[in-house]
């Protein structure tokens, strides 16, 4: 009996498998590299000490998903892989639908296949739009608001959908919020393609001197100082929140949803300030305009996934910007840096 981590090389995946293996589960992990790099699976192969199958396969190959499932008696499936890029999802918006959906399908209609039911899946808090009030709970309308969160919802709908046809599926979805830090070991940790969309890997860069500058984008947002609030998680929070999900899903069949956040908001200089403290320096910015989408304050009640998963975030701001720094100073060109 395994556990099938689908991107599992990623940001998210790698720290996951390092959570699963700690907990004594048997995995198989599959990753086609797209944004990811077969230096993370030496990483959780170091810190765990352990061993695992790995594929590397597209999911868009149903032949090759098959493969996986004809070789290995998978009871449970952890789907990360998918695009994640939200501006690049506004250019490329069929490139997105069809990775992620199509990817998705091919996913789920194997596991049908071999009977395997047990479907944890990589959701977001953008499926809440832009929310009307924080903290956003999980019964709060849902919209997509870019093609990136439009592949989410549209997976989100399929699993309610598909649950209602045949109540033998249990699907958990996880929301995340604001992912950030890496493994204490420092290494895994965050490595994304080309110049960062998101805040911390951009922060990271800049204060080890691969880019000259952090863009901040807005001081004129109705919040206590001016910059965007965000509910920041450290990565390895959010990957014991998929080990806790894996137990529930043994309970009943239900397709049921969780936030995984912190609860707590901070703002774009309270993490620049933050880090600072992390990495012993100060780190350069601008003010700039707005950036399009984004919304003043995001943070989420994490209270339901602590009173049914008994998941509750464990570190705060210091350590996920300690981590981030450990991870980006270790590995300066992320896993591209020559090792010594
Ligand atoms: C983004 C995505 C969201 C996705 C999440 C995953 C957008 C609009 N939203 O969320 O759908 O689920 O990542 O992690 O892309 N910031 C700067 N300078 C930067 C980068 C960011 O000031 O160089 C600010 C942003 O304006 C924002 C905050 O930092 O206020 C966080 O931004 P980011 O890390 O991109 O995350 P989100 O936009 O919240």
């Amino acid at each position: 009996m395994a556990i099938l981590v689908t991107g599992g090389a990623g940001f998210i995946g790698s720290h996951t498998c390092v959570e699963l293996l700690n907990a004594g589960e048997d995995i198989v992990v599959m990753d086609n590299f797209y944004n990811s790099n077969s230096r993370a699976l030496d990483g959780i192969r170091k810190i765990t000490g352990k061993d695992f199958k790995f594929y590397e396969d597209d999911m868009l190959d149903i032949a090759a998903v098959d493969q996986i499932f004809a070789e290995n008696d998978i009871e449970q499936v952890i789907h990360f892989a998918g695009y994640k890029c939200v501006p690049e999802s506004v250019q490329k918006p069929l490139m997105y639908y069809s990775n992620n959906l199509r990817g998705t399908f091919n996913i789920l209609e194997t596991m049908k296949k071999y009977g395997c039911t047990k479907f944890v899946f990589s959701s977001s808090a953008t499926v809440y739009g832009i929310p009307a009030t924080v903290p956003v709970k999980e019964d709060f309308p849902l919209s997509a608001i870019n093609p990136y969160g439009s592949t989410k919802l549209i997976i989100e709908n399929l699993c309610r959908e598909m649950y209602a046809a045949d109540n033998t599926w249990t699907m958990i979805l996880l929301r995340y919020f604001n992912p950030v830090g890496a493994h204490e070991s420092g290494l895994i940790g965050e490595d994304p393609n080309g110049i960062p969309n998101n805040l911390m890997p951009y922060l990271t860069q800049v204060a080890v001197g691969r880019l000259p500058y952090l863009n901040i984008f807005g001081n004129d947002y109705p919040t206590p100082d001016g910059t965007c609030v965000r509910d920041y998680i450290h990565v390895v929070d959010l990957a014991v929140g998929h080990v806790k999900a894996l137990k529930k899903l043994e309970e009943k069949p239900e397709v049921r949803v969780y936030n995984l956040g912190t609860g707590h908001g901070y703002s774009v200089l309270d993490v620049v300030h933050a880090f600072e403290k992390a990495c012993g320096h100060e780190v350069k910015y601008q003010i700039k305009p707005r950036r399009a989408g984004d919304i003043a304050m995001c943070y989420c009640d994490p209270t339901k996934a602590k009173e049914e998963l008994g998941w509750e975030a464990q570190y705060g701001i210091e350590e996920m910007c300690q981590d981030s720094w450990r991870w980006q100073s270790q590995n300066p060109d992320g896993y591209a840096t020559e090792e010594k």
